[in-house]
């Protein structure tokens, strides 16, 4: 028997990285998953697998989101998990940021998960009981110089809590993971990468940096009915950088 069996799950950025890996986790533990991405061509590759299904979506539209939505609910009868995870990164130094850049940002990383909630609850509030995870970043709370990045992390951890308290009383739970340093295209188009992962991994007490799995793993157990009582919680994976 699977973690997620009979479960419809939306997975964004389900093309790479960490939501291709939660896209296996979630398939091999008996849930629908439905792998949103930007990206068609990486699409095609994760949507061969079983019980997959690859469909296009810009988290930064809200007409896709409404319509994403709505294909879902009338394909499969129902929603029980979002997973919010596109996102983009950007190491751009502080005083080369403009307003183009900071909306972009803002728009992709921060009212993506906002209007992934906004047109998914409704689905789950319809049979009383969903639960969304959103992906944030350690860098959500501490510096690292990641700048604009960060800010639109904290949004997606400002945001997650207060719809944990709107969407609670609906039966939809809201949490949130603060992944640390993890291995994916994304860190390692970097361009400081090799410098700043080695001096990460010295830092870090597990001595190592984080897999794609790692975090499937903690999306894994709280979007299944294992964690029927976590509601607005923020669960940080980074080895225990951010601990010190
Ligand atoms: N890798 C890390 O070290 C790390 C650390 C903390 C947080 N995160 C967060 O984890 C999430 C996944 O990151 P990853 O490392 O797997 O990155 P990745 O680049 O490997 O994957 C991101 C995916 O999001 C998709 N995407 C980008 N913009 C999109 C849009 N507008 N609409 C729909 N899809 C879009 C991309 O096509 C890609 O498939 C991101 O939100 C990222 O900020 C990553």
């Amino acid at each position: 028997m699977g973690r997620l069996d009979n479960k419809v799950a939306i997975i964004t950025g389900g093309a790479s990285g960490i939501g291709e890996s939660m896209v296996e986790l979630f398939s091999k533990e008996g849930a629908i998953v439905i792998a949103a991405d930007i990206n068609e061509a990486a699409l095609e590759k994760v949507s061969q697998k079983e019980n997959v299904y690859g469909m296009k979506l810009n988290v930064a539209s809200e007409e896709d989101w409404q319509a994403l939505a709505k294909e879902v609910n009338d394909r499969f009868g129902k929603i029980d998990i979002l997973v919010n995870n596109a996102g983009i990164s950007s190491e751009k130094p502080y005083e080369e940021i403009n307003i183009d850049d900071w909306g972009k940002m803002m728009s992709i990383n921060g009212f993506g998960p906002f209007a992934g909630m906004k047109h998914v609850a409704p689905y789950m509030a319809a049979q009383k009981r969903g639960s969304i995870v959103n992906i944030s970043s350690y860098t959500a709370q501490i510096g690292q110089g990641f700048n604009h990045y960060s800010a639109s992390k904290g949004a997606v951890r400002s945001v997650s809590r207060a719809a944990a308290t709107t969407f609670g009383y609906q039966g939809v739970r809201v949490n949130t993971l603060f992944p640390g340093i993890i291995e994916t295209p994304m860190t390692k188009s970097l361009e400081t990468s090799k410098e700043l992962l080695g001096r990460l991994v010295q830092a870090t007490p597990l001595q190592r940096l984080g897999q794609p799995e790692d975090i499937a793993n903690a999306a894994l157990f709280l979007a299944s009915d294992e964690s029927s009582y976590i509601n607005g919680a923020e669960l940080v994976i980074d080895g225990g950088f951010s601990a010190q």
